[in-house]
C-alpha cells in the first residue's frame, strides 16, 4: 500500500511541476514514506534522515532548498518526535493527509519550522485525489479498502491507518477502467482487510447499496483487456461466501491468495486477538478448496509473540504443514509502542525467537521448494511484464506469483503467454516459449493451470 500511496503522492505533486528523479541528490522535496510495523522498519527513517541531512547540509537554503518530509505510517506514530530527533525534517504527514501537499509545501516555504499534519480527516482522500496516471508496468495496486478496527494485541495499524474504510464503488471500478484503458493487464486490490470491503454504490446508477469484495470482483472481470486480479490482505474471519464464490466463478481471479494466519496455536490466536482458532483457519481454507481446487495459499506468521511456548510454537508448524503453504512471510514478534502485547511481561527472549524463526523458515522454504518443482515439466499462463537481467531475457509473473524468467522477444513485454515450465528455483522458475494464446483464450487456459 505504500508504493501506491507513494504514486499517489507522485500524482498529487504533478501538477505542481514535480516528477519523480532517481535520487536524492539534486532534488528539491524528498519524501520517506514510512512503516512502523516492526521496530526495524521505523528505525530504518532515522538512518535514512541522517543520509539525507547530509545532502540538505550542501545546499543553499535560499537558493537551492531541499524540504525533506517523512509521511505515512512513522509519521503518523511519532508525529512532532521525529522532528526532535531529526531537527532538519521540514514536514511530517500521515497516510490519510497527503492530498493536502500542496498546501503543506507551500506552508514549509513560508515559515520556518515544521509543517505537521498527522490528522484523522473527516473528508477521505480518495475525494480530493487527481486521476491516477498511466502507471509504468502491466500490473498496478488499487486501494479499495483502508484501516483496520480488528485490534490484533501486536499491530499498530489500527493506530496508524484508522478506522477501516471502503471506497466507494464507482470511484474502484472507474480507477481500474482507467488503469486497463493505459495497458494495466492485472491489478491487485489492496486494503488492511481487503476482504472486509462494503464499498458504496450510492455514487452509481444503482440504488443505495453495498457491493462486497466478491461483487467488485465479478464486476471488476468484465472489463475487457483485464486479464488478472489479486486482492491482499485478508482476515480469516471475514472471508464470506461471496469471495469464496467469486474464487469458483471468476476466471480472472488469480488461484493463489494470501490469508495471514499468524500463529496455528489456539492459545496464542487468543492472546493476540485474532478471531479465529486453527480449526476456523483450516475451515475456511477447505471452503476455498473446495470452490477452487487449484488455489494455493500464502500466509503471515509471527514467532514469539509474548508467552508463545515450543508447544505453540510446535503447532504453528502443525498448520504450516496441514495447510501446505507454498509461500509465507514470517517474522520475529517486535513490541511496538502503545499496542496491548508490547506490555505484556511474558516477552520471549531474542535467542529463542530467533532459533524457531529459523526453523519455521526452513519448513516454509521446503514447501516452496517442492510447490516450484511440482511445475517443472508443465504448462503455466505467465503476464510478461519487463526485461531480465539477461540480454533477450524476459521475466514475468505467475498465477501464484512465482518470478518466470523466459527468453522471449521484447516485444511480449505485456502480453499473457503460455510457457513450458523446465527450471525451479526458491523464488522463481525457469521456462521456455510455446506459443503466445490467441487473446480470448488466455483467461480460460490461465483458469486451468
Ligand atoms: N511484530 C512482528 N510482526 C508483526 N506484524 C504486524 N505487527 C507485527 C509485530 N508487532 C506482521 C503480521 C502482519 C504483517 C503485515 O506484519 O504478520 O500480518
Ligand atoms: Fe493489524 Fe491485520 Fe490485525 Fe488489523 S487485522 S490489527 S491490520 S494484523
Amino acid at each position: 500500500m505504500n508504493v501506491y500511496d507513494a504514486d499517489r503522492m507522485a500524482d498529487v505533486l504533478r501538477p505542481l511541476d514535480y516528477a519523480v528523479t532517481d535520487t536524492a541528490d539534486d532534488a528539491d522535496l524528498v519524501i520517506l514514506n514510512t512503516c512502523h510495523i516492526r521496530e526495524r522498519a521505523a528505525e530504518k527513517v532515522y538512518s535514512e534522515l541522517g543520509r539525507l541531512s547530509q545532502i540538505k547540509e550542501k545546499r543553499d537554503p535560499d537558493a537551492d532548498r531541499m524540504i525533506v518530509a517523512v509521511g505515512g505510517c512513522v509519521a503518523q506514530a511519532e508525529g512532532k518526535e521525529i522532528v526532535r530527533r531529526a531537527p532538519y525534517v521540514d514536514m511530517v504527514f500521515g497516510p490519510q493527509t497527503y492530498h493536502r501537499l500542496p498546501e503543506m509545501i507551500a506552508q514549509a516555504h513560508r515559515q520556518s519550522g515544521v509543517v505537521l499534519d498527522t490528522d484523522f480527516p473527516a473528508e477521505s482522500k480518495f475525494d480530493h485525489l487527481p486521476e491516477q496516471s498511466a502507471p509504468d508496468g502491466y500490473s498496478a495496486f488499487l486501494t479499495v479498502q483502508e484501516g483496520c478496527d480488528k485490534f490484533c494485541a501486536f499491530c499498530v495499524v489500527p493506530y496508524t491507518r484508522g478506522a477501516e474504510f471502503s471506497r466507494p464503488t464507482k470511484q474502484v471500478m472507474g480507477e481500474a477502467r482507467r488503469l486497463v484503458a493505459s495497458g494495466v493487464k492485472e491489478i491487485t486490490l489492496l486494503g488492511q482487510n481487503v476482504n472486509n470491503y462494503h464499498g458504496s454504490t450510492e455514487c452509481s446508477t444503482e440504488s443505495v447499496g453495498e457491493w462486497s469484495l466478491g461483487r467488485l470482483i465479478g464486476e471488476l472481470s468484465e472489463i475487457e483487456g483485464l486479464t488478472g486480479i489479486r486482492y491482499v490482505t485478508s482476515y480469516p474471519a471475514d472471508m464470506n461466501d461471496d469471495l469464496i464464490n467469486a474464487h469458483r466463478d471468476v476466471d480472472k481471479l488469480m488461484p493463489y491468495l494470501h490469508l495471514p494466519a499468524q500463529s496455528g496455536s489456539d492459545r496464542v490466536l487468543k492472546a493476540m486477538n485474532r478471531r479465529h482458532t486453527s480449526k476456523d483457519y483450516l475451515d475456511v481454507v477447505a471452503r476455498l478448496r473446495d470452490a477452487q481446487p487449484n488455489l494455493a495459499f500464502s500466509s503471515d506468521f509471527i514467532v514469539g509473540f509474548p508467552g508463545e511456548s515450543e508447544k505453540d510454537f510446535e503447532a504453528t508448524l502443525s498448520l504450516v504443514r496441514t495447510v501446505g503453504f507454498v509461500q509465507a512471510y514470517s517474522f520475529k514478534y517486535s513490541p511496538r509502542p502503545g499496542t496491548p502485547a508490547a506490555a505484556n511481561e511474558l516477552q520471549v527472549p531474542e535467542k529463542v525467537k530467533s532459533e524457531r524463526l529459523g526453523r519455521l523458515q526452513a519448513l516454509l522454504n521446503e514447501q516452496q521448494l517442492a510447490f516450484n518443482q511440482g511445475w517443472v515439466g508443465k504448462q503455466m499462463d505467465v503476464l510478461l511484464e519487463q526485461p531480465g537481467r539477461h540480454e533477450g531475457q524476459l521475466v514475468g509473473r505467475s498465477p501464484y506469483m512465482q518470478a518466470v524468467h523466459v527468453d522471449a522477444p521484447i516485444e511480449m513485454t505485456g502480453e499473457v503467454v503460455t510457457l513450458a515450465i523446465t527450471g525451479a528455483h526458491g523464488n522463481s522458475l525457469s521456462a521456455e516459449l510455446l506459443s503466445a494464446p490467441p487473446a480470448q483464450d488466455q483467461t480460460e487456459k490461465r483458469a486451468m493451470a
